[in-house]
């Protein structure tokens, strides 16, 4: 494979809402695949960093809030926590997750729009917004109800749930506020705009040259091409969020599609302040020789591949703009949609509660919505741990160190005369590192791990034909040369399967005593063999059955939220 063009990679994970834990949507969509991809870069020798942290500004942040009487900073602090943690007990594994609360944050973001401000990029105009002479306070769409115009029922903010009409503000009867009920006028508020109809003349050549993005985001982009992009308010009036940094606009604060993916420089900075070199950021944002790659679920292309790059381009320092946004679809559950008002979603700390965090790496990731929507059910979940992980990749990785440990004393045994079908077996852990490499920088995650199942199948039947049970006592050479192939394919595995299963991998890793760091140890290659006499211990078992009983408890659990 040719070198790649570029120095170090810049990984961004979309920063989760911290109003509530994660979910398996969030995690097939964004996090599986991106911390995948980081752990292959990492394989590979390269330079990598691994950005996230957490969405805390914005109306559903509020509203949560407020309904708990507690607030929003200690909202987002305990949801926060909660999901670093369960992150980190799944194996998706940041070089620096943030808090859009935080200080450098709000510095950050509010250097951003100020730059903008200052070069004349941002224009000024009003929109009418609601507002309570009672409270004084200008209200959010989602904070006021009224009857919808169309259909006569009650209905939130611009939008009638009942007949699903978009309602002009000045359209809604009777508008008053949800949390207070006090009523609502219009009054006209003056805010900032990114003129994103001007910025299309860059923007549109731009997408256009990016030829190898995955149709679902070239598409989108085209989409809004054809509509044009017009005017983005970038304020808003509230109260929690970061404070427009001018004068004479108190009681406003940016936008929360501004200052998120800022939350990705922020998180940057604060990553090298704890490098204890506050400037090391720009390396990773204004260094042409740095690939940027944002990975996202589709709701939130027009962000990553429009505005936030227009953002960038438009700042007058020159930050780099994304070499790609591997946006990925929704993935469904049991074949619905997954709610998360109905509470219809499987939870991730729930799922940590009961499951190894390695199976559902492994199910996401063999079922990545990287085309089209996908579906979880329980029912492949555990088949495919019992059938895939245990049967094929768990058997073949124990009987092959068992018998080694057995026959061998515990040593890798002398490779001694390969026969046509131990170099074929050999090679063919070079060929489909190969073809797992090529998938994993075309953003392939799901066809790269079938690759890897595949590769698993195949050691498994070469166990199967060469016999070492058989073989142990007519031909202890012949046992020994395949035993030393089945030891090169566990040896693979361990890196290889590391991307996937970072648990598992770590078991076997210490098992066989190579030297080194699991995830750094570099790509299978003749040079990385395992030694002849090489010590090889037997690992625990690492993949177990999944009982029926479990798979039926989540099952109905989900039973009984489906309102269908
Ligand atoms: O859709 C979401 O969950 C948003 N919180 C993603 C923000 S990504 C970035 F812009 F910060
Ligand atoms: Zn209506």
């Amino acid at each position: 494979m040719n070198a790649p063009a570029f120095q170090r990679t810049l990984v961004t994970a979309a920063l989760p809402y911290a109003n509530g834990p994660i979910h398996l949507g969030h995690l097939a969509g964004v996090y599986v695949p991106a911390d995948i991809y980081v752990r292959f870069l990492r394989l590979m020798g390269e330079e990598v960093l691994f950005i996230c942290g957490s969405d805390e500004h914005g109306v559903p942040i509020t509203l949560t809030a407020e309904r708990e009487g507690i607030d929003p900073k200690t909202l987002v602090d305990r949801n926060y926590e909660g999901i670093r943690q369960s992150f980190a007990q799944l194996g998706v594994k940041f070089d620096n997750y943030s808090q859009t609360s935080r200080d450098i944050h709000r510095r950050t973001s509010q250097e951003f729009f100020l730059d903008l401000h200052r070069q004349g990029v941002l224009r000024q105009g009003s929109s009418l917004q609601y507002f309570s002479e009672e409270t004084g306070r200008f209200y959010p769409d989602r904070y006021v109800e009224g009857t919808c115009p169309n259909c006569q029922n009650p209905a939130r903010g611009d939008q009638c749930e009942s007949c699903g009409s978009q309602i002009e503000a000045e359209e809604l009867i009777d508008p008053h506020s949800v949390t207070d009920n006090a009523p609502i006028v219009l009054k006209e508020s003056r805010h900032w705009f990114l003129p994103m109809g001007d910025l299309q003349e860059w923007l549109q050549p731009w997408i256009e040259s990016k030829t190898e993005w995955r149709d679902n985001v070239l598409n989108y982009c085209r989409g809004w091409f054809d509509v044009g992009l017009g005017d983005r308010a970038v304020t808003r009036d509230l109260h929690w969020g970061v404070p427009v940094p001018l004068e004479g606009h108190e009681g406003k604060v940016l936008y929360v599609w501004f200052e998120a993916p800022i939350g990705y420089i922020s998180s940057t900075r604060e990553w090298a302040e704890a490098q204890g070199d506050p400037e090391l950021w720009r390396r990773w944002w204004q260094d042409p020789s740095t690939r940027l790659l944002h990975f996202i679920g589709k709701d939130n292309i027009v962000f990553h591949a429009l505005l936030f790059p227009a953002m960038l381009h438009a700042h007058s320092e020159s930050y780099i703009v994304p070499d790609n946004v591997p946006a990925n679809e929704f993935l469904n559950l049991e074949g619905q949609k997954l709610s998360t008002s109905r509470g219809y979603a499987v939870w991730l700390p729930d799922y940590l509660d009961h499951f190894p965090p390695d199976s559902l790496r492994y199910c996401l990731a063999r079922n990545l919505p990287e085309a089209r929507d996908t579906n979880f059910a329980w029912d492949e979940f555990q088949a495919r741990h019992n059938h895939e992980l245990a049967d094929i990749l768990g058997n073949f990785i124990n009987r092959s160190l068992t018998f080694t440990e057995k026959y061998f004393e515990g040593r890798v045994p002398p490779r001694g005369r390969l026969l046509d079908q131990d170099q074929a077996a050999l090679d063919g852990i070079l060929e489909a590192a190969q073809k797992v490499e090529e998938q994993m920088r075309g953003f392939q995650i799901r066809g790269a791990t079938e690759t890897l199942l595949l590769l698993s199948k195949r050691a498994n039947r070469y166990f199967d034909e060469a016999q070492p049970w058989a073989t142990r006592k007519t031909d202890m050479d012949r046992c020994g040369t395949s035993l030393y192939v089945c030891c090169q394919y566990v040896r693979a595995f361990a890196g290889m399967w590391s991307m996937v299963l970072p648990f598992a991998m770590q078991q076997l890793w210490t098992a066989l005593g190579v030297e080194g760091e699991l995830g750094h140890e570099g790509w299978p290659r003749t040079d990385r063999w395992l030694e002849e006499g090489h010590p090889v211990s037997r690992p625990p078992i690492l993949f177990s059955k999944l009982d029926d009983e479990l798979i039926e408890a989540e099952k109905s659990r989900l039973v009984d939220l489906d309102p269908s």
